[in-house]
């Protein structure tokens, strides 16, 4: 494309049913969520480098010739700069600027839709023409950076947007227009590192192999019935087994107290069902209502008590250009 800037956005995404148990080839449900990562390249006039901006640094920026000033939270969006420059045999002085509104490391996909809006400004620049499905390819490979051992779950749910059930790298879309639940998430605060959550969970798999699978199966039993249950807006049912794949979470050790304080404020404010969403130990929980009122109130009341929190609307748009 001949511009002189182009800009991408994706979606972050919740979660629904089956996280963990996805990263062993069982299924898992996520939406994706109105809560975007955005990345903008331009051309870059004074200088013959690449220079990054982020808003996880805020006012700092980065120079792709100079990696070693890249922290590890940087690393993924490193790779894929530098393959997408290799990619295109480009010399060009580039500004890439990224900015999310997804809360970083904290289960909503934030790392993922950052890499899926970047691969496809970047590459659009360059001269490229990707399709979605390399859109997705690319940016598996940086969460792999970014997380060892993904499911690839999440950037699946970036790229294409919407509702999915994913397995095993295959996806299928599912139709939920006639949803009339409201998501609330909550935000604990505390910030984790996914790649040390499921190398924890493998370590106890490894451990006690045959209570896991038996987990995971009931997990798998949870998503085959979330799906038709949020397909046919079953709400209460839906509630009943985000309460039931919670406490299966809890037993695979991803639980947190933070967690389970925001979990019961939830509950007392009416929520139908409420869990952790990602992976865990910390992050962001979803809680669904089926009335503004009430997800109005949790939020007021989630917030008195110092934690973040949001109502989050479902988005059938996955990564797209912003002009
Ligand atoms: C993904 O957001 C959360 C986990 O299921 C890991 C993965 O699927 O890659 C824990």
């Amino acid at each position: 494309m001949n511009s002189s800037r182009i800009t991408y956005t994706a979606p972050g995404k919740i979660i629904l049913f089956g996280e963990h148990a996805v990263v062993y080839g069982y299924p898992a449900l996520a939406i994706a969520i109105d809560r975007r990562a955005k990345c903008t390249v331009s051309s870059y006039s004074s200088d013959e480098d690449v220079v990054l901006s982020t808003n996880l640094y805020p006012g700092k920026t980065f120079l792709v010739s100079c990696k070693e000033s890249f922290p590890s939270s940087l690393q993924a969006i490193l790779f894929l700069i530098k393959k997408l420059i290799d990619n295109f045999q480009s010399n060009l002085p580039l500004q890439i600027d990224i900015s999310s509104s997804i809360p970083s490391s904290s289960g909503l996909g934030s790392s993922a839709a950052v890499s899926v809006a970047l691969t496809n400004s970047l590459s659009t620049f360059l001269g490229g023409n990707y399709s979605l499905e390399d859109v997705n390819k690319i940016a598996f490979e940086a969460e792999k950076i970014q997380h060892g051992q993904p499911s690839g779950i999440d950037n699946n749910i970036s790229t294409y947007g919407g509702s999915i059930l994913y397995q095993n790298g295959l996806m299928e879309q599912i139709t939920i227009d006639d949803f009339s639940g409201f998501w609330v998430i909550a935000n604990s605060m505390i910030e984790r590192n996914t790649k040390d959550i499921v190398a924890n969970v493998q370590k106890n798999y490894k451990r006690k192999q045959e209570k896991t699978e038996e987990i995971f199966h009931l997990i798998h039993s949870i998503v085959i019935r979330g799906k038709e249950c949020i397909k046919n807006n079953k709400l209460d049912e839906i509630g009943e087994l985000m309460k039931e794949n919670q406490t299966l979470l809890e037993q695979l050790g991803v639980g947190h107290s933070k967690v389970t304080d925001l979990l019961l404020i939830l509950k007392k404010n009416g929520s139908v069902g409420e869990k952790l969403t990602g992976a865990g130990v910390g992050g962001c929980v979803v809680g669904l209502f089926d009335n503004i009122k009430d997800a109005h109130s949790a939020i007021k009341n989630i917030k008195k008590k110092g934690y973040q929190a949001f109502t989050a609307n479902y988005t059938k748009i996955g990564v797209t250009i912003d002009d």
